[in-house]
């Protein structure tokens, strides 16, 4: 059977069910034992769903994690006896959500062990905060002849604003390539530096294989040469403990809905000298600290960068985020991950016919995968059908994509909460899906 012949039932509507008991493969792995992730579990109503009558297992984090009850809990307080605009009254309610959004703008602070609260930019994701830098500082600073550099990995977010700004200005991309195991060659990144080297735009982990690029050695390396280094953490914050003082990177982008918060909501650090020696990105309400029709003057950092009524709600969502994150800890979090992901490559690669993509030696738990014959949009309707969420696709990162000859991978992403058991249910799913085409 080829792609074309196979026709794929929608799923019917997710049903509520109790917990799915879980046979585990983890007697071998007491760290994954003592990290109690069925505990966690129970924390995230979505996570007991049925799809079509199977259990869901969720293996799409990269693009979206899911929300434990303590943040849903903290949105439906901030609703029914909170809400008001911030920053613009004496009353009650003004007064109480705007303590709650500079509170979370702290709890972000610590998150990240940013020197200042005012180092943290509420953006309405990674894509925003990018943007933001590129605004904000590329076309204030960046020149015709200016370079950029950019690598092979990045998200099209981190590519498009930094070509838009080259065809406005004259500066010119260049990319770091990688090799075959999605690596980053840090020798050709050092020779691509020169007087015109302006800003390195880098990823710290890579959305479509996991790849964890050593960043702090390339920050040290741009700083060496005078160039500024923005980060994109939108798949590290989520996986990994981030400190952007010891990174000493210059600007670091996230967003809140892969790290258990809410959409509409994301982070951009930036050192402060550096934001306040920027140009705003957008105009209105709050960024001022007056205007008159012949003249603005801007408000101080942060609010300089957040013009408008900001997405208060889902600020101090992503506070309790943050709080629900820091609880379990980060390292715990990592080495569940890590378990995770030896394991599931282990089984993968016992599987004939699959093939990883991305098999770098630091990596989080992100596999990228094609499966001999089956185009992975087939792999992914049929791992739907047995309840397995994975995304297809390129991912955001065609020129990735076109370094490996392929159209699109299949790809599994973990969070804390997935199970070794979900693991065996992705590898029997994909089992499945070469038996239905062989
Ligand atoms: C590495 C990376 N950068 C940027 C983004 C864009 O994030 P957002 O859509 O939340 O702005 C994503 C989203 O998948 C990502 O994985």
């Amino acid at each position: 059977m080829n792609a074309s012949q196979t026709t794929l039932a929608r799923p019917s509507a997710p049903v509520l069910m109790q917990p799915a008991s879980v046979v585990t493969t983890a007697s071998t792995m007491p760290a994954v034992e003592r990290f109690d992730v069925q505990r966690l579990r129970a924390d995230f109503p979505i996570l007991q769903l049925e799809i079509d009558g199977k259990p869901l297992v969720y293996l799409d984090n990269a693009a979206s994690s899911q929300m434990p009850q303590q943040v849903i809990d903290r949105l439906v307080r901030y609703q029914t006896s909170e809400h008001a605009n911030i920053n613009r009254a004496v009353h009650y309610l003004s007064e109480t959500a705007t303590a709650g959004y500079e509170a979370a703008r702290r709890k972000l602070q610590r998150f990240i062990n940013a020197a200042e609260e005012r180092e943290v930019i509420f953006t309405s994701g990674t894509t925003d905060a990018i943007n933001l830098v590129m605004h904000g500082y590329g076309r204030k600073f960046i020149k015709a002849g200016d370079e950029i550099i950019l690598t092979t990995l990045e998200h099209h977010s981190n590519i498009v604003p930094w070509q838009m700004l080259a065809e406005e200005t004259g500066a010119k991309i260049r990319v770091v390539p990688i090799n075959d195991a999605g690596e980053l060659l840090i020798e050709d990144y050092e020779s691509l530096f020169n007087e015109r080297t302006r800003l390195v735009g880098v990823m710290h982990v890579s959305n479509a294989l996991g790849s964890i690029n050593p960043i702090r050695q390339m920050i040290a390396f741009a700083h060496a040469h005078g160039a500024l280094v923005l980060v994109d953490g939108a798949q590290a914050v989520p996986h990994l403990q981030v400190d952007v003082q010891d990174l000493d990177c210059d600007f670091y982008a996230f967003s809140g809905h892969k790290l258990c918060g809410p959409t509409g909501i994301g982070v951009l650090y930036g050192k402060a000298a550096l934001l306040e020696a920027m140009q705003p990105f957008k105009g209105g309400g709050d960024m001022i600290s007056s205007v008159t029709f012949e003249k603005t003057t801007y408000n101080t950092i942060p609010h300089k960068f957040e013009a408008g009524t900001p997405p208060i709600a889902a600020a101090i969502g992503l506070g309790a985020a943050v709080d629900y994150l820091s609880a379990i800890g980060m390292d715990a979090i990592a080495a569940h991950e890590l378990e995770l992901l030896r394991y599931a490559t282990v089984q993968m690669l016992s599987l004939p016919g699959v093939r990883i993509i991305g098999t770098a030696k630091h990596k989080a738990a992100v596999i990228s995968f094609t499966v001999d014959g089956v185009h992975p949009h087939d792999v992914g309707t049929l791992l739907n059908q047995e309840g397995v969420a994975v995304r297809t696709g390129h991912h955001c990162a065609q020129p990735l994509m076109q370094r490996f000859k392929l159209p699109a991978t299949s790809r599994a992403s973990f969070a804390f909460y997935n199970t070794l058991a979900e693991v065996d249910a992705l590898i029997a799913g994909i089992r499945s899906v070469q038996k239905v085409f062989s």
